[in-house]
């Protein structure tokens, strides 16, 4: 899927798509064929443990943006470094129905295209957003959402992490080709700042998305997203880790 193929993800065909698929997730997606949950999770744990304020004697609150059947959210609830609470917002009632069998705080039906839990701010500790923004129509607007329920401090910056799709243009193919088969061959030395570079150099919509919304990026990395079914291809996104101001 495409960026520019958001528009034709409205709501309906939203959770239409996920009513049906919601019948077999949790069985279709393993750490394997699915990594990017539990990459993204552990950047965010990872940072918190490198963090200078003691998170480790307090409640670290997260928010899982399109949380589906909780997948997104397993790092969170497996973790023994801190005690984890967990808040999945989505648009899927058969998807949070399955949710529902996880040990979440609180979840919530909402449409990330609408203004939710308006009037609050600085709630949360960190948010994830794993496998959703393709089918994000105004995605200014979410991110400021975001920013704004994320809890801001004197010696903290809460963390956002997300993935994103890869726009399929030649620079980006090119890109991947190279990255890919570097990694094939362990030539991996020094990847980090490769694709670090790459991005803010060439992604310029996501980086002003960042810049404008109030995030900093301190993570990037080519994340395998899923094998499409129709083409057999493998299917990378951005996996993405961004700090609030
Ligand atoms: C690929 S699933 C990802 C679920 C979960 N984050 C994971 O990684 O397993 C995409 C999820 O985004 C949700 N979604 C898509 N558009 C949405 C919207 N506008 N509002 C709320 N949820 C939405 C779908 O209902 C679906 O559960």
């Amino acid at each position: 899927m495409k960026l520019e193929d958001q528009e034709q993800w409205n709501i309906e065909r939203v959770k239409s798509l996920y009513r049906e698929m919601s019948k077999n997730y949790d069985d279709d997606v393993s750490i394997e064929s699915y990594p990017s949950p539990y990459i993204i999770g552990s950047w965010i744990i990872k940072e918190l443990k490198n963090c200078t304020f003691d998170t480790k004697k307090k409640v670290v609150k997260i928010l899982d943006v399109g949380c589906g059947t909780g997948v997104s959210s397993t790092p969170f609830f497996s973790s023994e470094d801190f005690l984890f609470e967990v808040t999945g917002i989505d648009a899927t009632e058969e998807m949070l129905e399955i949710a529902k069998n996880k040990p979440f705080k609180m979840l919530k039906q909402v449409d990330l295209n609408t203004d939710f839990f308006e009037d609050q701010v600085e709630i949360f500790d960190a948010a994830v957003c794993v496998g959703v923004l393709d089918f994000i129509q105004n995605l200014p607007k979410l991110f400021f959402k975001i920013n704004k329920l994320l809890k801001k401090g004197k010696d903290k910056k809460p963390l956002f992490g997300l993935t994103s799709p890869i726009l399929l243009n030649e620079n980006n193919i090119k890109f991947m080709k190279n990255f890919t088969d570097c990694k094939k061959k362990e030539e991996n030395v020094a990847c980090d700042d490769t694709v670090f570079n790459y991005f803010k150099q060439y992604e310029k919509n996501l980086t002003n998305l960042f810049i404008k919304t109030n995030f900093k990026l301190l993570k990037v990395d080519l994340i395998f997203g899923y094998k499409d079914s129709v083409s057999l291809r493998n299917i990378f996104y951005w996996g993405l880790l961004l700090e609030a101001n």
